[in-house]
Parts: structure tokens; C-alpha cells; sequence
């Protein structure tokens, strides 16, 4: 096939051409999303082994061991008939999590990862031209969902300790009367967890819908998935991802009132998005729920001895965490440098250079101690150059 046919230039009509040529150049005004090197690659520049690569810059649990999930899945393997399109294996999946939280199944939407959850709310509650409120900085997918809408997002900046400005964002959000608010709480990249006076605050005072973003809830203090009883206007997104270490299989769901699932599920999502694989498992993993909570405590000790680590090292600064990673800024070095310097040791981490006011910010993952002895050791070869 030749290239200009691959470019399109090939398909006939001259009207056709126009409205390609915009629809590329639409596209092309929005944003990409980076999601980093991958492992094979790095591993192929360094001439090493893909296993030899350290990843820590998506957040993924590796306290869950792989030989258990292995063997979970082996299981799935042979509990499942993949001809059939998932169904009971939805409807079963949504009332192990209802029971897990003391709800109704019909409280639940279950997607393919909390992204397609954040892509279904935003294509099913705007239309072009609206406007968004969220924070800043903040997970940078919902930007990205809400502008693909044709919609704007407006953000309101976070504190110097990183904690919200409550009435600001209510002043903006109804002044711009804004659909939706996305507020990551724990937040990420920021890692701590909003006080829960602020978010009832927002909820109470602003004219939209409110989306809490709980990825990261098990690894800090409280969870407001309870305050759909009291908030019609909520919605609270979770995920398997992070504290069940299945981001590989996409598995999330979000947690609203019943009237609001049911549009969701029966109106807007489409209704095979997630394999039965990954519905499955969760079911699995959720009969394994003492096992995968003793992994979040193993986790969020790992993260305080992390933190001291960090601490103990020159030109270093790691903020608290209530999430599984850690973000941390560099003194007088520069964080593109050190994140180029740990590629070159095989160990990736998430350069987010300027966070507010804070310049050469990084961003890692904990994960259990070899791995995080490795980082640190790389990270001080990486700072003495
Ligand atoms: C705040 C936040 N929300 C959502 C996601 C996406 O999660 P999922 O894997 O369920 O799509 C992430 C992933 O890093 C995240 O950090």
C-alpha cells in the first residue's frame, strides 16, 4: 500500500478531501496523550531485557504478586466461554461491588478502566461549547476528554500546600455555569486527599454535576462513595487498576444514583466495552478482598519508609503521599536531566517538571522495597551525575 493511500489522499471527491483535510486538522489541535516510554522500548535502547526495566511511572501495583494473578486468571480461563457476549458476569460483578459497599447493583456502572467512565459522563452530559471546572494540576485525562467533547476546561489552581480553593472554584463553576466538576481526590499528581468539608462544600453549592475521582481512595483516609445517599448530584469513579493491580485487563466502575446509573448504563455506554475476562476477575479478586487489603497496607508502609528514604537524600524533596506514589522535587537540579539519567539506569519515572509553583517535580510509583532500593540508588547516581 502506498503512503499517500495510507495519508488518505487517495480516497475520491474533492469534497471529501476538504472535510478529511479538516477533520485532521481538528484533530491535530488536540492534544496527544503521552503515556510515556514503553518497557520494550527502553529495554531495546539499553540493549537489556525487558524485565530488567523498572516501571514507575504509571502508578500500577506491583504488590499484587504476578504468579497470583496468574494463577486467577488461569481459573477465569477455564470459568469462561468467550463466544458469549459478557452479561451475567456484568450483573454479577455489579452486585459483589454493591455488596461490598453496602448498595443497591442499580447505584453501579462498570467500564473498561475509570478513563472510559470519564469519556462516557462527559460525552453523555455535554454538549458543544460547554464548560468544565476542575483543578489544577489534576489527571490530565479529563482535560483531555472534555476538549475531544468540544468543550472548554476551565481549572481553578491548588493552594501552595496543594489543598483547594473551595470558593473559588464554586464562584467560577456556577459563574461559567458549568456541567461538570472533576476533582480527583487523593489527587493526582499532587497525592493528598481533599478535607471532606470542601468537597460537601462544592457539592452542596454548585448547580452541576459533581464527578469525585476515587482512583486512589483505598491508599488514604476516607471514601465519599457512602455520600450518594445525600448527593443526587455525584458521581464517584473507582477502579481495579490500582489497589487490585489489573490495569493491564481495564476494569473500573462509577457509583451514582440509581436513576443516573441506569441512564448511563442503558442509554449512553455501550454494553460489551468490558471483556468477561475483566469482569471475571474482578468477581475474583473481590472474593480475595483480605489478601489484596493486607497488599494496600504492605503498600502504604512502603511509601512511608519511601518518603524517609527520599528525605535523607540531598537536593531532594518528597511531598506527603496518600496515594501509591510519591511526587518529590528536585533542588537546583533540573528533573528533565534526572529523568534522563534514570532512563539511562532502565528505571522510568513521570517527569512533571513545574507543578505550581514548584519546579522540577517528579512523580514515582511505590512499589515493594528491591524495587524501591533500586530507585533510590539510581536516583542519588542520577543526582551526583
Ligand atoms: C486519577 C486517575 N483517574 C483515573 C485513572 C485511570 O484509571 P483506569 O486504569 O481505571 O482507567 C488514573 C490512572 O492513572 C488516575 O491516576
Amino acid at each position: 500500500m502506498t503512503a499517500s493511500l495510507l495519508r488518505g489522499d487517495l480516497l475520491t471527491g474533492k469534497r471529501w478531501k476538504r472535510s478529511f483535510n479538516n477533520f485532521i486538522r481538528k484533530a491535530n489541535a488536540l492534544e496527544r496523550y503521552d503515556v510515556g516510554l514503553t518497557v520494550k522500548r527502553l529495554a531495546t535502547e539499553l540493549n537489556v531485557e525487558a524485565s530488567d526495566i523498572l516501571k514507575l511511572n504509571s502508578n500500577e501495583n506491583f504488590f499484587i504478586p504476578l504468579s497470583f494473578l496468574r494463577k486467577c486468571l488461569m481459573e477465569v480461563v477455564e470459568e469462561l466461554d468467550p463466544r458469549i457476549y459478557p452479561r451475567d458476569e456484568l450483573i454479577e460483578l455489579r452486585q459483589a461491588i454493591a455488596r461490598l459497599f453496602n448498595l443497591k447493583d442499580e447505584n453501579l456502572v462498570v467500564g473498561a478502566g475509570s478513563d472510559q467512565l470519564i469519556e462516557l459522563i462527559v460525552n453523555a452530559f455535554l454538549t458543544d461549547g460547554d464548560n468544565v471546572m476542575s483543578i489544577d494540576p489534576t489527571f490530565v485525562i479529563y482535560r483531555r476528554a472534555v476538549r475531544t467533547r468540544g468543550c472548554r476546561f476551565i481549572t481553578v489552581p491548588l493552594k501552595r500546600d496543594f489543598s483547594i480553593d473551595t470558593d473559588s472554584i464554586i464562584h467560577l463553576a456556577n459563574k461559567a455555569k458549568a456541567k461538570l466538576l472533576f476533582l480527583c481526590s487523593p489527587n493526582n499528581p499532587t497525592a493528598n486527599q481533599f478535607d471532606e468539608a470542601s468537597i460537601r462544600l462544592i457539592l452542596e453549592e454548585f448547580d452541576g454535576m459533581t464527578v469525585i475521582d476515587e482512583t486512589y481512595a483505598d491508599f488514604a483516609r476516607y471514601s465519599v462513595v457512602d455520600w450518594i445517599k445525600e448527593y443526587s448530584n455525584l458521581v464517584v469513579l473507582r477502579t481495579f487498576s490500582k489497589v487490585f493491580g489489573i490495569a493491564g485487563l481495564r476494569l473500573g466502575y462509577a457509583i451514582s444514583n440509581m436513576e443516573l446509573a441506569l441512564a448511563l448504563r442503558e442509554r449512553f455506554k455501550m454494553p460489551y466495552a468490558v471483556s468477561s475476562v475483566a469482569l471475571l476477575m474482578g468477581l475474583k479478586l473481590l472474593g480475595k478482598l483480605d489478601f489484596i487489603m493486607s497488599k494496600v497496607d504492605e503498600a502504604k508502609k512502603a511509601r512511608s519508609e519511601l518518603i524517609e528514604r527520599l528525605e535523607e537524600l540531598d537536593k531532594v524533596e518528597p511531598f506527603p503521599s496518600e496515594t501509591n506514589f510519591v511526587l518529590f522535587r528536585l533542588n537546583s537540579v533540573s528533573s528533565n536531566k534526572i529523568y534522563r539519567r534514570l532512563l539511562m539506569q532502565g528505571v522510568i519515572v513521570r517527569n512533571l517538571g513545574r507543578v505550581l509553583s514548584f519546579d522540577n517535580c517528579l512523580r514515582v510509583t511505590v512499589a515493594p522495597q528491591p524495587m524501591m532500593e533500586r530507585f533510590v540508588e539510581a536516583l542519588e547516581v542520577a543526582i551526583e551525575g
